[in-house]
């Protein structure tokens, strides 16, 4: 296998991320003794951007992967292709991140199948190795390689959880939408609005949010108040950018609709 150039995935800006409690100092400490770690939270409250945030402030390369359910075992690790010359081995991101000393961010782990999730086993404990056992080869990690998941405990359900065995091998932090005064900066930061329209937007959310389980499975994330403002920020008027990016995605029912937009309406 060639040489893998780190620097691609290394993460040369600073991404903009707004600490909402102590989860920076406790990311580097777990860090420091290379802890897999779990997020936990909702979708869209900041989980993928604090990760960016860790591993530009740690200098680490940052390697992420999409989880889904028809994932198998081989797009993590590896698997052999068949070229002009016969078959050569390709290393998955995992093994890349194993070999190259990256943080490895596995985004929404609960979608993948549970014989996908247990190749991450021996990494997660003193071991710290990967078998590519279709190649007959053991990848010791590199010192600095730590392992991340992403995880939404809403979608739980008896059929798509971690198992215990699995949980039990990460640190983990909670995750939620930020205070009102934090997420309105952020919006405003994110967005490019003033502060009095994020204040809205986000007022706006906290509706939706109380009517998650009374007909919502979700409330407002802090991703979609944030589209909304970059809409208004676009010159779309205020309620339509708030129909477009707040309401719509939310859900299709009607008189639930009729609820959020009047909300909208009050706010804006
Ligand atoms: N604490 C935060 N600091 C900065 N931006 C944030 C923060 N929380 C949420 N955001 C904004 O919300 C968007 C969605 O966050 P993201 O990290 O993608 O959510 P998740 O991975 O939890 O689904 C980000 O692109 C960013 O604009
Ligand atoms: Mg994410």
């Amino acid at each position: 296998m060639s040489e893998i150039d780190r620097t691609q995935y290394l993460i040369d800006q600073e991404p903009y991320y707004r600490p909402v409690g102590q989860e920076v100092a406790l990311y580097e400490a777990a860090y420091g003794v290379r802890m897999p770690i779990m997020l936990k939270g909702p979708t869209g409250c900041g989980k993928t951007r604090f990760v960016e945030y860790m591993a530009w402030r740690l200098g680490r390369p940052l390697i992420t992967v999409a989880c889904n359910e028809d994932m198998s075992a081989s797009d993590l690790v590896g698997r052999f292709l068949l070229d002009i010359n016969g078959t050569k081995w390709q290393d998955g991101p995992l093994t890349v991140a194993a070999r190259l000393g990256a943080i490895c961010y596995l985004d929404e782990v609960v979608e993948a199948r549970q014989d996908t999730t247990v190749v991450i086993h021996p990494l997660t404990d003193h071991r710290r190795t990967l078998p590519l056992e279709k190649k007959g080869e053991l990848v010791h990690a590199h010192p600095d390689f730590q392992l991340v998941i992403s995880y939404n405990p809403r979608y739980q359900s008896l059929m798509k959880d971690l198992k215990q065995s699995t949980k039990q091998r990460f640190g983990a932090i909670d995750f939620d939408y930020p205070s009102a005064e934090i997420e309105t900066e952020i919006v405003a930061h994110e967005g490019g609005v003033e502060h009095a329209i994020a204040e809205k937007l986000v007022q706006i959310a906290h509706r939706s949010r109380n009517l998650k389980g009374h007909g919502l499975d979700e409330g407002m994330s802090t991703r979609l108040l944030v589209y909304a403002a970059q809409l208004i920020s676009r010159g779309v008027e205020p309620r339509a950018a708030a129909q477009m990016a707040l309401v719509r995605p939310l859900t299709d029912d009607p008189d639930m609709r009729d609820t959020l937009d009047a909300a909208v309406n009050t706010y804006l």
